[in-house]
Formats: C-alpha cells, sequence, structure tokens
C-alpha cells in the first residue's frame, strides 16, 4: 500500500490545531442587527413570520439596541411601520414617526452605536411600491426627491449612515447632494447596490406591511439571473458616492457578494434576508437542524464569500453562541 505524501487531516488533529489554521473567524463587529419600530409605547410584539424578532414602539427599540451593543454589535439598522400612508409616502419624512423617534432615541442613549436607516418609500406608500407612481408604473425621477427627503429626516434625526433600498437609478447621487447641501456631509451611504427581486423577502413584507398591492419588484429590483449586471449597479452606486455597497439577499448571491469583493475596493454588506431566517428558524422549530451551528455555518459562508459586513436577523444569537 502507497502511504499517501501529503495529509490534510493532520491540520484537523485537534480543536487547537483547527483553530491555528482557521482562515474565516466570525466576530461581533461583523454584524448589524436590524429592527423594526411601530408607533405607541411599550410595544414588543413578535413577528409572527420571524420568531425571535418583534415589532417595537421607540422606547423599546433602545432596550433592543442595548442588547445588540452590550453583545459587541457594532450597528443597529431601523425600519418603520408608520401610522399613516398615503401615495407618495409622505410619512417617509415625517420626524413624528417611528424611524425617526427611534433614531433620536437610540442616539441619546447610546451615542456610540452605530445607527443605520433603510431608506425606502413601500413601507410608507398606500400602493406599496419603493417610488410613486405614474401611469402604472413606479415614476423613478419624481422618487428621487422623496427618498432624498427621508434620507435627510433620518440624518436630521441623528442617523450616522443611510441605507437605501428602494433600487431607482440615480438615487444614491440624490442623497448625497441633499445631505451635503444640507450640512450632513459626515452621513455615509450604504447602498444595496445589488438588491435582486427575490421571494426570499415574503416574511419581511408582513413584518414591514410593505407588500405591493399590485404588480411586483422586478422593473426596479435585479433579475435573479443577472451577474454581470450587479457589477454595473455597483459600479453606479460606487460613481454615485457610495460609501459601503451591498447585496441582497445573501446565500443565493454568495457568488455575486465574491465578484463584488474581488472588482471593488469598497466594504462589502451582505444581507441575510427574512427568509434565510425565517427558513432556518423553521427547520430548527421541527427540530431537524442544529440551529447554533446552522446559523454560524451560514454566518461563516456569507463571510467566507466576502462580505466584511452581515446584516441578519440573527445577530444577537450569533454573538451569544459564539461566545460559549
Ligand atoms: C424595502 C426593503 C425590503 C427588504 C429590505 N428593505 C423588502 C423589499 O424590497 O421588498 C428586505 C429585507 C428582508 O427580507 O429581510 N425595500
Ligand atoms: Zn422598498
Amino acid at each position: 500500500m502507497t502511504k499517501p505524501l501529503i495529509r490534510p487531516r493532520r491540520l484537523r488533529a485537534s480543536a487547537a490545531i483547527r483553530a491555528l489554521v482557521r482562515e474565516t473567524v466570525l466576530a461581533p463587529a461583523d454584524f448589524v442587527y436590524p429592527l423594526f419600530v411601530v408607533p405607541g409605547e411599550k410595544v414588543r410584539n413578535e413577528i409572527p413570520s420571524m420568531p425571535g424578532i418583534h415589532h417595537l414602539s421607540a422606547d423599546m427599540a433602545v432596550a433592543e439596541a442595548k442588547a445588540a451593543h452590550g453583545l459587541g454589535i457594532p450597528a443597529v439598522l431601523v425600519f418603520g411601520l408608520p401610522d399613516y400612508k398615503d401615495d407618495q409616502g409622505s410619512s417617509a419624512w415625517d420626524a413624528n414617526q417611528p424611524v425617526q423617534r427611534a433614531v433620536a432615541l437610540i442616539k441619546d442613549a447610546m451615542p456610540e452605536l452605530a445607527v443605520i436607516t433603510d431608506v425606502c418609500m413601500c413601507e410608507y406608500t398606500s400602493h406599496g411600491h419603493c417610488g410613486c407612481i405614474k401611469d402604472g408604473d413606479v415614476d423613478n425621477d419624481a422618487s428621487l426627491a422623496l427618498i432624498a427627503r427621508t434620507a435627510l429626516s433620518h440624518a436630521a434625526a441623528g442617523a450616522d449612515m443611510v441605507a437605501p433600498s428602494d433600487m431607482m437609478d440615480g438615487r444614491v447621487a440624490a442623497i448625497r447632494d441633499l445631505l451635503d447641501a444640507e450640512g450632513y456631509e459626515k452621513v455615509s451611504i450604504m447602498s444595496y447596490a445589488a438588491k435582486y427581486a427575490s421571494a426570499y423577502y415574503g416574511p419581511f413584507r408582513d413584518a414591514a406591511q410593505s407588500a405591493p398591492q399590485f404588480g411586483d419588484r422586478r422593473s426596479y429590483q435585479m433579475d435573479p439571473a443577472n451577474a454581470r449586471e450587479a457589477i454595473k449597479e455597483v459600479e453606479l452606486d460606487i460613481e454615485e458616492g457610495a460609501d459601503i455597497v451591498m447585496v441582497k439577499p445573501a446565500l443565493a448571491y454568495l457568488d455575486i457578494v465574491r465578484q463584488v469583493k474581488d472588482d471593488f475596493l469598497l466594504p462589502v454588506a451582505a444581507y441575510n434576508v427574512s427568509g434565510e431566517y425565517a427558513m432556518v428558524k423553521a427547520a430548527a422549530a421541527n427540530g431537524w437542524v442544529d440551529e447554533p451551528r446552522i446559523v454560524l455555518e451560514t454566518l461563516t459562508g456569507i463571510k467566507r464569500a466576502g462580505a466584511d459586513i452581515i446584516i441578519t436577523y440573527h445577530a444577537l444569537d450569533a454573538v451569544r453562541w459564539l461566545q460559549r
């Protein structure tokens, strides 16, 4: 019998040696934790499609942000459910709505925690699209002003970073122009640069009550079949002034995460979206998978693919599991 000349198993022989040669190590600082804020006070209602994630009033969002901060997570991403909707989505830039209130309270309580806001119109428009409508289609250029105005209201509330998720052409430049004109040149932009029209957003649309009331998002979000187009989208957002570029969803698009990482020098964020989360939670609830192991394996895979930042609903659990 010839003996193997090379034995990769030597470096798997003990936990200590495996630790020495480990290439990808998750840390609390990798994560961004999303929060869903709603009107009212003392509200903390679990979202049925996303077990473990809650609708939080602004006061309770502060408590949840504190938990994240206490675990060493550097940032939260704030989504909001307004108390009124109209065809322009005007509650999106209303200073008295949940996002603006929560941002101010969180920054007040924890100035050192980074607060990022999702900037989009779909939670605020009566029709549920990510911009305003003209002739049955989302009007790109008219939507830009609404989106920029929303980002400005988040900056005014104290947001450190705004994250436009609408996929309108030119929105990064529109936001950058308005923020700079109003003296918010220090507020950064994390653009949802390569955001696909995905079935994985299903649970989120329940959570954010943002499902389109007619049609779908395929005239603005990307076709899942396209990779070269993702590179073009990222390039455009960088030219327009994005500071961080995001790929979303994460798991079915890890090739895109890797390509964006290799092709550009900006930090890359990947969004481990609601459907990815809900599938793991459902399987774990049935005892079909080992939740801590599958979550850490998944998040390691996203980081290994090239993500510098992982936005995930698992963030709090993941940090606790990393620590044991
Ligand atoms: C709003 C927005 C969505 C998500 C983030 N921002 C939903 C959508 O585009 O339909 C999805 C997040 C998730 O599924 O976790 N445009
Ligand atoms: Zn939207």
